[in-house]
């Protein structure tokens, strides 16, 4: 374990002054064409990648980043991103499709408007959403709207906007939504959303489609409401939908719950309620530790199979496959802590950045940047909040010291986007490369930024 004080004090200064200068950066349209002057690269690496003994985001060395921008920082990879959107989209080339990219996963303008271009819709699940989809330039007939419990507002705008769909989720919400599209004078397309009551074998806070969870309509409820919905003058029954968890890990539990879903269309087509689509949810899972995700190209075989013959448009609501593996959150290691039990590494994200470890025990790598060559020991990768719930990893065998960088890896999906300002910490920065120019597409929130919608109590005249 060595201790670098002096490079570590070197870096946080650094840092706080480009945070007192925050305020004057603004996402760089053109970008930073930043690794052309380190002679460190010579050869862009797809993704992320170790150039010449140091961790590079495609061609440009994350050291270079954590200088130019400070630290925490989302870094993403576009080739990656890109890389992922076109496997997915491109395994249903031969069928009429529509990708609805899971933007909870990850709202950054930068990817919406990325992915909006490869000709992506979205899955939405707010009027925040929804707005973030349109400042991207995202095509509101493109999008899906899901979610237990959309607000009239939320329904109204997204009418007014002209969505492709709503993912009704229960008997009341068509009925607000029936009422909300008459007062405005709009039709609602709609789905039901359907609760096909299958183990999805994920983590249980997001396993969705069993039916203990509070998420759509029962499937031996839904033909009797789409009978409902069909007889509603402001309802326009489209489609159907499920969603049945998240990282999950096998092809059967989609398989399966494609199946309910499938048989439930067919039992509709005979009493006259004919179909435009069909929205199998997301769910696809990724490699965090060990695990063998479901290859795409399996998966789309599994469900060419189940619909061939059908006229049916398919929909995809993927999220995390589309963004998780095309982001790191790059942190320096602030102090070394030695203890009887355990070796803390106190870095400077924490909780509030990436939040996963602390809500699901989740796993995420996490690789030094600048590999030392010896002396490694066994440590806990922990932040500055004061919670012991703080945790980014657990029981790492790493050599470092203060002031390295760190790369928590695959936090592209659900990282920046359940990120909080817990403990009053100013939100992360988020960077962009693209081959060797670095775009920075979300800059590090200031101490003003934390106060600016707040205000204080007026004096008590009697006080
Ligand atoms: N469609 C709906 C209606 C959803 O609720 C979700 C995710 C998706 C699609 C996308 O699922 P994906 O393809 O990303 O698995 N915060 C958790 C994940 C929560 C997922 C919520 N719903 C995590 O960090 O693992």
């Amino acid at each position: 374990m060595r201790h670098q004080g002096s490079v570590a004090a070197g870096a946080e200064k650094r840092a706080a002054d480009r945070d007192a200068s925050a305020d004057r950066q603004s996402g760089d349209a053109a970008g930073d064409d930043i690794a052309r002057a380190s002679p460190a690269v010579n050869a862009p690496v797809n993704g992320f990648g170790y150039v010449a003994g140091e961790l590079c985001a495609e061609g440009v060395p994350l050291s270079v980043l954590a200088e130019r921008y400070g630290t925490p920082c989302y870094v993403y990879s576009r080739a990656t991103l890109v890389h992922a959107f076109e496997a997915f989209d491109g395994a249903f080339a031969d069928v009429p499709h529509l990708v609805c990219y899971a933007m909870k996963a990850n709202a950054s303008l930068a990817i919406l408007d990325l992915f909006a271009q490869l000709g992506s819709g979205f899955d939405i699940v707010s009027g925040g959403e929804l707005s973030r989809v349109l400042a991207a330039g995202g095509d509101p007939a493109k999008v899906v709207f899901s979610g237990v419990g959309k607000s009239d507002l939320e329904m109204e705008a997204a009418l007014a906007s002209g969505i492709l769909c709503f993912n009704v989720e229960s008997a009341s919400e068509l009925d607000h939504l029936a009422a909300v599209a008459a007062r405005i004078g709009k039709v609602a397309p709609i789905s039901l959303r359907v609760n096909p009551d299958v183990d999805p074998r994920t983590h249980a806070y997001i396993a969705t489609g069993r039916k203990e969870s509070k998420f759509g309509v029962a499937s031996g409820d839904a033909h009797a409401l789409y009978r409902r919905a069909a007889d509603m003058p402001s309802i326009a029954v489209r489609g159907i939908d499920m969603h049945i968890g998240s990282q999950i890990g096998e092809l059967a539990p989609h398989r399966e719950a494609a199946l309910r879903l499938l048989s439930l269309a067919d039992a509709l087509a005979a009493d006259g309620i004919a179909l435009e689509h069909i929205d199998f949810g997301g769910g696809l899972g990724i490699r965090y530790r060990d695990e063998t995700p479901v290859a795409i190209d399996d998966y789309a075989r599994m469900v060419r199979e189940l619909v061939r013959g059908r006229r049916e448009r398919l929909l995809f609501e993927p999220g995390r496959r589309l963004v998780g593996e095309s982001g790191i959150l790059l942190t320096r290691v602030r102090i070394v802590k030695p203890g009887a039990a355990r070796n803390f590494a106190i870095v400077d994200a924490a909780m509030n950045d990436l939040l996963r470890p602390s809500l699901y025990g989740a796993w995420h790598d996490v690789d030094p940047v600048r590999p030392r060559g010896s002396g490694k020991a066994r440590f806990d990768i922990v932040g500055p909040i004061c919670e012991s719930g703080d945790f980014l990893a657990h029981d790492r065998m790493l050599a470092l010291g203060e002031g390295d960088l760190l790369a928590v890896r695959s936090a592209g999906a659900y990282g920046m986007s359940m990120s909080s300002n817990y403990n009053a910490r100013p939100r992360a920065c988020e960077v962009l490369v693209d081959g060797c120019v670095a775009h920075l597409i979300r800059r590090r929130e200031t101490t003003a930024d934390l106060t600016a919608h707040e205000t204080r109590l007026p004096r008590r005249s009697n006080a």
